[in-house]
This record gives structure tokens, C-alpha cells and sequence, in this order.
């Protein structure tokens, strides 16, 4: 044999993951003779030593299947939680690869995976990684597997939601996920053909939501969809999270100057996460307000951790296969610390430090959003 690759899958599961790992798995063992070694739940599993051999036989019938074989955490390898203690745990992780002679580790995950796996390269670990998440918000690649499944379940929510709403003349909001950025609200409400889309990167006045749905009102249209995501804020709170985003920039360029500390930039983080972790409560509070202006029954719907479940999409088994194949020659190439990117149809390795603690929000010219309001969406700006 020739190389022993390890294998993991870390953070919020996404369809598609199972596909990646095949793929990466059938390409290694079937073209380059490796052996790989599968770690169960993130990385909490490599340093637990928790580890399985992935032969053929555990790679064959998972295509079609939802979430990960493997099994998935959060922990990061620097903060972990043992025995009750928060504990930095680099160290174990580091042996536990040296012990089982990896020439390589292939992290599967979203922003933080990619950020964790950047810490492991900065030991010494050959460390590639894969870009997944349903928010599609991974810096550096075109689009991230999981995003399309999501996409497909959030758009059919709205299409069922608009016979409902329109039998009952109502309001009817529902709460996609994305975390911090707008990609799924707004695919799936243009997809799905919502009267109004909310994304956190347009942060949104209440004032012109209820004014839009008055207007479709006042033009005969009995009804109304809202797509909000789980991260969209109200116009007044955008102004606190503009400062706590510039408190995060001036801590990281402390930090970098060697004159800041890491707390400091976990502070600003949480405190930019505490202004958008409103969410639900927020929906809820957007359903009443609208209500009261707009004197319309409203409802609300999330749909939450159903847009992670279930079969990929075609579109993302054929991303997670080709993104998957393309790892080990990645590897095979010897090129570490990188994350092998889509870019078109190509596969391409980008170097972690060019992406770590960088996100790709929709821009505010993205084709989508002129589309969205070419044909008379509300934004709520
Ligand atoms: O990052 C994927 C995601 O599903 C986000 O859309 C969402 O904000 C978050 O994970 C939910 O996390 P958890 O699975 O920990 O509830």
C-alpha cells in the first residue's frame, strides 16, 4: 500500500457528505491503493482514537444516504470539552496522527472546519479539507455541498406553504437557515417566488415590509410569503452589529501585529452572534408586528433542521463525488493545506490561509438579488 489517508467529518451535518467520503474512499483505495481510515464524530473522534478501516464494502450503498456515516461534532481540536474542562487537545490529536503514520487528513466542513484544520496544518499535519454546508458561505469555493439539497427543501416548503396561505388569506413567514449569510432565503424565496425576502446582509425595516404586503393587498393579492433567514436583523439592531463587526476587525489586526489576544477576537465574535442568535424569536416578533400593521392573520413556519436531512440532491452528490475524487490527487500531488475549491467545473486547491475567517455573504449586486427585485420582490430595505 501505498499512502494511509484519515478522514472526518466535522460540524453541522449536510447532504452530501456521505457522497464526498465515497469518493474520496473508492478514488484512494480503487486508484491510488491507499488505505483509509475513517475518525467517528469530528474531531472529538481523532482525539479519542475512535477510528474505523473504511473498506470498499462501508463505501458501497451510502451514495443516496443523508447526513454522515462517520458520525459529526463541533469541538475544536484547541477547545475541547473533557472531563468537564475546556481543554486544548492539539497535542493528542497531533500523536493520534503520527501513530496511525497518516500521510494525510481530510477534513470535510463548513467555516469553522476550515479554520480548525488550518490550526492542525500550522502542527505539522497534512491536512486537506472539503468545503460542505447548506449556508452555502464557505469563502473560496463557488458553491459548497449540502447548499442545493437545502435549497431544494426550502423552496418546495414555500411552494406548499403558498396554497395554504392563499386559501386562508393570510401572511405566512418562514425561516430558512444560513447562519449569517442570505444565500438559502433567497434562493429558495426567488426559487419559490416569495412576495418578500429577508437576508442578513439587507438589514431590513419593518415599515416597507408591511408596507409591501399592504400594497399586494391593496392590488388584490389576498395573500403573502415572507423567506426570512434565521440570521436577517431588523434595521436597528444593524447599527450595534456594525460596530461589534468593527470591534472583530480591529482585534484580528491587533492580533496580527501581535498586540491583541485571542479572547478579544472570540468576544467580538460572540458578540456578533448574540445580535443575530435572535432568530425564531425574531420571526415571532416580525409575525406580530406584521400583523398589527398590516391587520392580516399571519403564521409562522421554521423550518430548521429539515434542510439538512434526507437524500442529496443530484447537483450535490455530483459536486461531493467530483470535489471528493479530486482530494486525492490532491494529495497524491503532495499539496497540504489546502481546500480543494469548485470553481466552475474545475476542482482547485486553495490555500487555507487565504480563506480562514473570511465568509462569503451574497453580494448586494449578486444577479439574485437584481433578479429579486427586477420582478417586484420586497427586500425589505
Ligand atoms: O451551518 C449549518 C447550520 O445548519 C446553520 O444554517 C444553522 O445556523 C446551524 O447550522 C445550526 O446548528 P446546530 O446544528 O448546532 O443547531
Amino acid at each position: 500500500m501505498s499512502k494511509t489517508i484519515g478522514i472526518l467529518t466535522a460540524g453541522g451535518d449536510s447532504p452530501g457528505l456521505n457522497a464526498a467520503i465515497r469518493g474520496v474512499g473508492k478514488t484512494a483505495i480503487g486508484a491510488y491503493d491507499m488505505r483509509v481510515i475513517g475518525f467517528r464524530d469530528g474531531f472529538r473522534g481523532l482525539m479519542e482514537n475512535r477510528a474505523i478501516d473504511l473498506d470498499k464494502s462501508q463505501l458501497s450503498g451510502i451514495l443516496t444516504i443523508g447526513g454522515t456515516i462517520l458520525g459529526t461534532s463541533r469541538d475544536k481540536p484547541h477547545r475541547m470539552l473533557v472531563g468537564g474542562q475546556t481543554l486544548d487537545m492539539t497535542e493528542v490529536i497531533v500523536e493520534n496522527y503520527q501513530n496511525h503514520h497518516l500521510d494525510a487528513l481530510v477534513c470535510l466542513g463548513g467555516g469553522g472546519t476550515q479554520k480548525n484544520a488550518f490550526r492542525l496544518s500550522k502542527k505539522g499535519l497534512n491536512v486537506v479539507t472539503l468545503p460542505k454546508t447548506i449556508d452555502n458561505d464557505v469563502f473560496g469555493t463557488d458553491m459548497t455541498f449540502g447548499f442545493d439539497t437545502a435549497l431544494g427543501i426550502a423552496t418546495e416548503a414555500i411552494d406548499r406553504l403558498h396554497s395554504t396561505a392563499h386559501s386562508h388569506h393570510r401572511i405566512i413567514i418562514v425561516e430558512v437557515m444560513g447562519h449569517n449569510a442570505g444565500w438559502l432565503a433567497l434562493g429558495a424565496g426567488v426559487a419559490g417566488g416569495a412576495d418578500v425576502i429577508l437576508i442578513p446582509e439587507i438589514p431590513y425595516d419593518i415599515d416597507a415590509v408591511a408596507e409591501a404586503i399592504r400594497q399586494r393587498h391593496r392590488r388584490g393579492a389576498s395573500f403573502s410569503i415572507v423567506a426570512v433567514s434565521e440570521g436577517a436583523v431588523p434595521r436597528e439592531r444593524a447599527e450595534a452589529l456594525g460596530v461589534a463587526e468593527a470591534e472583530l476587525a480591529a482585534a484580528k489586526k491587533a492580533k496580527k501585529s501581535g498586540a491583541g489576544a485571542d479572547q478579544d477576537i472570540a468576544a467580538a465574535r460572540a458578540r456578533i452572534d448574540a445580535i443575530h442568535g435572535h432568530h425564531g424569536s425574531d420571526t415571532l416578533a416580525l409575525s406580530e408586528e406584521l400583523e398589527r400593521r398590516t391587520n392580516l392573520e399571519s403564521r409562522v413556519t421554521i423550518l430548521g433542521h429539515l434542510q439538512r436531512g434526507g437524500t442529496p440532491s443530484a447537483a450535490d452528490r455530483l459536486l461531493a463525488t467530483r470535489l471528493g475524487a479530486a482530494t486525492v490527487e490532491v494529495i497524491n500531488e503532495g499539496r497540504f493545506g489546502v481546500m480543494v475549491a469548485s470553481r466552475g467545473e474545475a476542482a482547485v486547491p486553495v490555500p487555507l490561509k487565504d480563506i480562514v475567517g473570511k465568509r462569503k455573504s451574497v453580494p448586494l449586486d449578486h444577479p439574485w438579488i437584481e433578479t429579486a427585485r427586477s420582478i417586484g420582490t420586497a427586500l425589505g430595505d
